[in-house]
């Protein structure tokens, strides 16, 4: 996951820092799609780490307190 969210963080500097629209675009794409590999790791995740889904929940909880 670690991998997916780098590779997202760089095809998207590089897209921001290309004035050539052909580039902008496939590497946007690929962005999307790497968010997709980001979800297929985050579904493996989430069904084989029981803990995670739980500290998942709690973070969530803490942040909708929060901004109450
Ligand atoms: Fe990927």
């Amino acid at each position: 996951m670690i991998a997916e969210l780098d590779a997202i963080s760089l095809y998207e500097q590089m897209a921001a820092a290309t004035d050539n629209e052909n580039i902008k675009i496939i590497l946007l794409d690929v962005v999307k799609e790497e968010k997709t590999h980001v979800g297929e790791f985050q579904t493996l995740l989430l069904k084989e780490d029981k803990q995670q889904v739980e500290e998942l929940e709690k973070g969530k909880e803490e942040v909708e307190e929060i901004l109450e």
